[in-house]
């Protein structure tokens, strides 16, 4: 029998249908990726979009951002004090601006070998074999050489920086901690690690590499552990006396010895997730690093969270006009204003610290001199050291919590004007003539950082006290 075209319709509009409907959820479930599975381009092939979204963080550039953006730029030559306060520590060698995601690895392969002393423990936020490695070797994770601990990864992913897994649970693909240290950290907090909230989620996936850490050593200088100082502080108060108290607990916590001083320190090291959640205004209306960081888009007819994680100054403030509904380039501002000054203080309270740092250097090496002063400078010069570090190591210029940032450094510059008070006396009771102002000595460290231009020189210029600038 002959059967007239129209006859097909059906099956036709069907098929038409089929071919344009977005894609359904039980499709999306069905393909499974394998348990343990490390390899983002396995999940890209179940999840596409999201892949091609997180290969984004390939892309650098500097985009409406004043301070950030996604060039790896020196920050020594940017703020030279850091020359100083970092001498004798692997980050007064070399230290870069952050980019994207795909580099972690590669760009900590790249950086300076001085800056991976520690050992294999260098990998924990940088290699997403870290868990596996660590679960593996025990002790020797920590101590090993890091060129031997990285030496067991797989060769074809010896640059493969964050993953899928880092973040999800391959089965469900749920959001998961995948850092062994954060169970130990959110208890320390009060905050029980079986029971958190899919916010929370949102932004705890990022506190496992966003945060500073301690590597304890032994007696040889060995790394011995890996741990969040977090032990004295409470879900949603982290402060930097805190962190600074239990650095002080344990000799052990003293990662280094700063040169000019003398002193040994522990390190303050990118403490967004710290900074974030003490309190911000943004933090206590439940706002996650997610909803700045990985905003919904559209791609197509689907709806997801966009995984090219980057700064929003780089995204036309897509992320804060989901919320607010002021115009990007208003929202722009308010950012840049908020970091202007808190660049300016940390400028002030940098310089001031190098200041002090010379003082004590000079009163070091002069003989008879007051040891109880000279001690007196060296406790001030500490607590100045830890919080301007605080907020230049932090990632957000200030803008993550803009009240905390200047509370910290307005402190961090008292403590380095005490330390220098202190100092100058001690140098002047032991005859020393005193100059007005010290030199950085900048030359000592000539060889330093990548770029020779520095960037923002204008930011630079120390501030003087004579009322011309
Ligand atoms: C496994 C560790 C790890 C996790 C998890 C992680 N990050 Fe990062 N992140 C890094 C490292 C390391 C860098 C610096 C990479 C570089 O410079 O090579 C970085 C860089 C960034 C940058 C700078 C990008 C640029 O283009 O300059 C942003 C923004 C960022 N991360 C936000 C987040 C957010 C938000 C989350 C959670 C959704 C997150 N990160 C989760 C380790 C991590
Ligand atoms: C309210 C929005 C908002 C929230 C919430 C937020 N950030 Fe940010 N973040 C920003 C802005 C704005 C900047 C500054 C970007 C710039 O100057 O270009 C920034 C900068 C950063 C940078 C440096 C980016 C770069 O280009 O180098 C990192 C890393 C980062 N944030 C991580 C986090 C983490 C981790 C969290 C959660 C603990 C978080 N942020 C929460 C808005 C936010
Ligand atoms: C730094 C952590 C992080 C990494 C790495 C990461 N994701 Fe996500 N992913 C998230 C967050 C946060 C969400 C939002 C979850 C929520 O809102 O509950 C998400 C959501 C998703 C979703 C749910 C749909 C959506 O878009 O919201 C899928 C699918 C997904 N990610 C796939 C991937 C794939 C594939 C990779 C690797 C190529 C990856 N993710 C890497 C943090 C991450
Ligand atoms: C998930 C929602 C959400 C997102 C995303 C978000 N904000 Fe907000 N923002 C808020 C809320 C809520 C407040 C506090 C209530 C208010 O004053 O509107 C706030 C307050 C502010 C304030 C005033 C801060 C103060 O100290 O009073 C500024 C400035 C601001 N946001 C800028 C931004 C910028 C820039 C971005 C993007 C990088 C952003 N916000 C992203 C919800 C959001």
């Amino acid at each position: 029998m002959k059967k007239t075209w129209w006859a097909w319709l059906p099956v036709l509009i069907l098929l038409l249908l089929a071919g344009c409907a977005p894609p359904r959820a039980e499709k999306v479930k069905t393909a499974s990726i394998p348990p343990g599975e490390v390899d983002p381009a396995v999940w890209g092939k179940v999840y596409p979009l999201e892949y091609d979204s997180f290969m984004m963080t390939k892309e650098g550039g500097q985009g409406e951002s004043k301070y950030k953006g996604s060039e790896p730029r020196d920050k020594l030559s940017e703020y030279p004090f850091q020359l100083v306060l970092l001498d004798g520590w692997g980050m007064g060698v070399e230290f870069n601006e952050p980019r994207g995601h795909v580099y972690m690895l590669k760009d900590q392969l790249d950086v300076d070998p001085s800056r991976r002393k520690a050992g294999g423990v260098c990998l924990s936020c940088k290699s997403p074999y870290a868990p596996q490695l660590k679960e593996q070797m025990g002790l020797a994770y920590f101590q090993e050489p890091y060129d031997r601990v990285h030496a067991m990864i797989p060769e074809n992913h010896a640059e493969l920086g964050l993953s899928c897994i880092d973040c999800h649970d391959p089965a469900s693909m749920d959001l998961k901690l995948s850092r062994w240290f954060m169970e130990d950290a959110l208890k320390a907090l009060g905050k029980d690690p079986a029971n958190l909230t899919r916010q929370e989620m949102r932004t705890l996936v990022c506190a496992q590499c966003h945060n500073t850490y301690v590597i304890p050593k032994d007696e040889n200088m060995k790394s011995t552990d890996l741990f969040l100082p977090w032990q004295e502080s409470e879900w949603g108060k982290i402060t930097i006396e805190d962190i600074e108290s239990v650095i002080k607990s344990d000799p052990a916590n003293l990662e280094w010895k700063h040169n000019p001083t003398g002193i040994k320190l522990g390190h303050i090291r990118h403490p967004e997730f710290e900074l974030y959640s003490n309190g911000s205004v943004h933090w206590r209306a439940g706002v996650a690093c997610a909803d700045c960081h990985m905003p919904y888009e559209r791609v197509g007819s689907s709806k997801i969270s966009s995984h090219h994680v980057q700064s929003p100054l780089k995204d036309n403030m897509r992320a804060c006009t989901q919320c607010h509904n002021q115009d990007p380039q208003w929202l722009r501002e308010q950012v840049i204003l908020i970091q202007d000054r808190v660049n300016n203080l940390y400028t002030r309270a940098g310089n001031a610290a190098a200041q002090a740092a010379k003082a004590i250097e000079l009163a070091n090496k002069t003989s008879g001199v007051d040891r109880q002063l000279l001690g007196q400078a060296k406790r001030f010069y500490e607590k100045a050291y830890y919080r301007v570090t605080f907020i230049g190591a932090e990632n957000s210029m200030g803008f993550h919590n803009p009240e905390e940032a200047l509370r910290v450094l307005g402190d961090g510059l008292y403590y380095a004007d005490q330390a220098l008070m202190k100092a100058r006396e001690a140098l002047v009771k032991a005859g020393v003539e005193v100059p007005d102002k010290f030199d950085l000595e900048l030359s000592r460290y000539a060889k330093r950082g990548t770029k020779e231009v520095p960037y923002r020189p204008e930011q630079n210029l120390e501030f003087t006290f004579d009322g011309t600038k």
